[in-house]
């Protein structure tokens, strides 16, 4: 008796799921996606109507798989931007190409694995403007998924040219339930972009996350979409409109960066919302991030500090100096900003307008405020660039900064620069983040300016430290 009821509830909730999960027509659009979900059905769909098992385990890089959109003529152009980050058998993904690379040319060891995507010249693509390989790229998420890889949480989008912060992309990801509909990434910069593209979507040279749930979901009905939206221009809008169809919208994190501008990224990088870096993109269309080296190197330097305090990096903290009547801007593991008066914090955590808008080169509208970067040297503050990153033990950094000479500026020689000038290095120390630090609310940390060294070669010496009790960031 018991176990007949047994089999037949088995039976009925077979049945169920069957009809359920096949009995619709969005199904008939992945009949191999079907398949992976029967085959993980019982890791997935145990607990009914949540996704898998519920699991205290925390999201790590190994639950990530990333499809990365390239092709074969540029991959040899934009590699070194994915070599930074990827991890070889750390790292799980791979580089998408429209062909098959020559059978003389070894496939560097560097480089994520490559697979060659389906012909796609069966979808409409209608955007005279754009380029056909859009309809390509959107499907990479779906020939992702459809590879049926063992723990995947997260499926993460980018372009060749995108560069991933990995261990903040995980941690950023961590603070979602993966077993959730979740959509993540960020908007351009730029506002015509965001008129013309649309503020729903995340923009896919930054990178975007899609948790596994939704990726199902998505699978399904991506080819429609892809004819549908066969007007619009980019693979990450196709992707959006299926979004608007399942009804998930963008989850906006604020480390993503689609870098959607022109001329020099400085000002930007330079005020970095308080969020976790996770991605930059478009670093071949900008000016180098710092002055003197070639756009790789700069990112080099930038990882270097990345390495010693991923959640560090680029963090903006402020601090007077009330004897000289200084202020001073760290924008850690990359630039300083020595202000001989005294500047309020509204102004110093708005970003310079060192860069025009994407497509028509303007001064803006910007999704964020700037102020300008006035010709005038007495205007600017004095600008330091990283030179080096040690850890110094105890979780401690030290981080040096050495004053850039702009080229397209002489020094002022109004009476407060100049005992300003005198000063050529900045050291910043710094305790490693601590690694809950991104899981509570938001604040900017707190700097003191300690006495540093006077003299030739002289060096100002900052210490970063969580605010205190009542501390703020307020010019007596
Ligand atoms: C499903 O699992 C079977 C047996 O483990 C395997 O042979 C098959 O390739 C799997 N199908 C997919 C789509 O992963
Ligand atoms: C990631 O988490 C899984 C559990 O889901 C664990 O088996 C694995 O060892 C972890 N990997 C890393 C690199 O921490
Ligand atoms: C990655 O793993 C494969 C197989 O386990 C091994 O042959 C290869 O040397 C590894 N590569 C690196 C860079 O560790
Ligand atoms: C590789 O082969 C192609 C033709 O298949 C040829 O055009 C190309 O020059 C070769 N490249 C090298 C590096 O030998
Ligand atoms: C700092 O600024 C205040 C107010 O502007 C002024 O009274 C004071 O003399 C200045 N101190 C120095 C050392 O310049
Ligand atoms: C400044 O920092 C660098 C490391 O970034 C270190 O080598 C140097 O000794 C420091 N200078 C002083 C005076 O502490
Ligand atoms: C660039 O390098 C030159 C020569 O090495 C040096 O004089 C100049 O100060 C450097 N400029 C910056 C912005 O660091
Ligand atoms: C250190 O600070 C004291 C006052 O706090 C000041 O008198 C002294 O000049 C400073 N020394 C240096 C090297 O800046």
């Amino acid at each position: 008796m018991k176990a007949t009821l047994a089999i037949c509830l088995v039976a009925s909730i077979s049945l169920v799921l069957y009809f359920g999960f096949s009995g619709q027509s969005r199904w008939l659009h992945c009949p191999e996606c079907d398949s992976i979900l029967k085959n993980s059905s019982t890791r997935r769909y145990t607990a009914g109507d949540t996704f898998g098992v519920a699991t205290s385990e925390k999201t790590n890089v190994s639950h990530i798989l990333f499809g990365i959109g390239g092709s074969v003529k540029t991959w040899n152009k934009r590699r070194h931007y994915c070599e930074l980050w990827w991890k070889p058998n750390i790292t799980r993904g791979f580089v998408w190409l429209d062909e098959k690379p020559s059978e003389n040319q070894t496939w560097p060891e560097t480089s994520p694995p490559y697979r060659v995507s389906e012909d796609t010249s069966r979808f409409k693509y209608t955007c005279w403007y754009g380029s056909r390989s859009a309809v390509r790229i959107a499907r990479i998420v779906k020939e992702s998924f459809r590879l049926g890889l063992e723990n995947v949480r997260w499926f993460v989008m980018g372009d060749d040219d995108t560069v991933f912060f990995t261990e903040n992309l995980v941690n950023v990801l961590a603070k979602y339930d993966h077993n959730q509909m979740y959509y993540i990434g960020g908007n351009s910069e730029s506002v015509e972009q965001d008129v013309i593209h649309s503020y729903t979507m995340a923009y896919g040279g930054g990178g975007f996350a899609i948790s596994y749930p939704l990726a199902a979901e998505l699978v399904r009905v991506l080819d429609g979409c892809i004819d549908r939206y066969a007007s619009f221009y980019g693979s990450d809008q196709k992707i959006q409109g299926c979004m608007s169809e399942i009804g998930v919208p963008v989850t906006k994190e604020l480390g993503f960066h689609q870098i959607d501008i022109r001329g020099n990224p400085y000002g930007l990088l330079a005020a970095h919302p308080v969020a976790p870096l996770v991605s930059l993109h478009h670093l071949d269309y900008v000016k180098p991030m710092i002055p003197n080296l070639t756009r790789i190197d700069s990112v080099k330097k930038l990882v270097s500090a990345y390495k010693m305090d991923p959640g560090r990096t680029l963090q903006h903290s402020f601090c007077y100096d009330l004897r000289r009547n200084w202020s001073v801007s760290v924008s850690w593991g990359y630039t300083i900003q020595l202000y001989p008066s005294l500047v309020t914090a509204k102004k110093l955590e708005m970003a310079f307008r060192t860069f025009q808008t994407w497509r028509s080169r303007s001064n803006g509208p910007f999704t964020f405020n700037t102020r300008p970067m006035s010709s005038d040297m007495c205007e600017r503050p004095i600008i330091y660039f990283l030179d080096r990153v040690q850890s110094v033990g105890m979780g401690q950094t030290l981080s040096s900064y050495k004053r850039s000479v702009p080229e397209d500026g002489q020094d002022c020689y109004w009476r407060d620069f100049l005992p300003a000038y005198a000063f050529q290095f900045f050291n910043v120390s710094a305790s490693t983040l601590e690694p809950d630090f991104w899981e509570k609310a938001p604040r900017r940390q707190c700097c003191e300016i300690i006495n540093g060294t006077d003299g030739v070669g002289s060096m100002v010496h900052v210490k970063i430290r969580g605010c205190n009790h009542w501390e703020t960031v307020t010019p007596p």
